[in-house]
């Protein structure tokens, strides 16, 4: 039987746990799962598109059939060209419903993939990239939201200087 495949998309900038946790959930449900990495027209990235790939290799290091890959297309071509058949994302919340049902919609109408939300588990519910970027732009500690090498690589990123 053919391996099921999984793409997580998202603009990941930068990757959080509450990220981490949608894609080890995923791993579960899935043989194999591709991190999407692609531009979200709609926000100025901090991270270019090769850092956030490394930030999340670093992040998802230890979950086993995990791999980050960058969508310089669209999300639905993109899942095509690599035999996926599924799309999951993580929701915050009634706010992430409406901005993620017309883009699933949109997607299946476009190469037929699917989209399945994964409810965020309580502990992450409130963590965003643009909230942390925010706490650690202001000097607060992010430690709690991202892993160790994101941390360091926001701080540096933002000319902070890292403990
Ligand atoms: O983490 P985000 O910012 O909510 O992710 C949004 C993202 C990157 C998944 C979305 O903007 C996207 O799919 N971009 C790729 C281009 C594309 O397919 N656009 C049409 C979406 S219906």
């Amino acid at each position: 039987m053919a391996e099921s495949l999984a793409v997580v998309p998202g603009s990941f900038d930068p990757i959080t746990l509450g990220h981490r946790d949608v894609i080890e959930r995923t791993t579960g449900l899935f043989d194999q799962v591709i991190v999407g990495v692609a531009d979200n027209h709609a926000k100025q990235a901090l991270f270019s598109l090769e850092e956030r790939l490394e930030l999340i290799e670093e992040c998802v290091a230890g979950l086993e059939n995990v791999r980050a890959a960058a969508i310089r297309g669209l999300l639905a071509e993109f899942c095509r060209q690599v035999g996926a058949t599924v799309i999951v994302k993580g929701l915050r919340g009634g706010q992430d419903l409406g901005h993620e049902e017309p883009m699933a919609l949109v997607n299946k109408e476009l190469t037929g993939v699917e989209t399945i939300f994964l409810a965020a588990a309580p502990a992450w519910g409130h963590v965003s990239s643009s909230i942390v970027k925010d706490v650690a732009k202001h000097g607060g500690d992010v430690s709690s939201y991202v892993s160790p090498g994101v941390r360091v690589a926001l701080l540096r990123q933002l000319g902070r200087s890292v403990q």
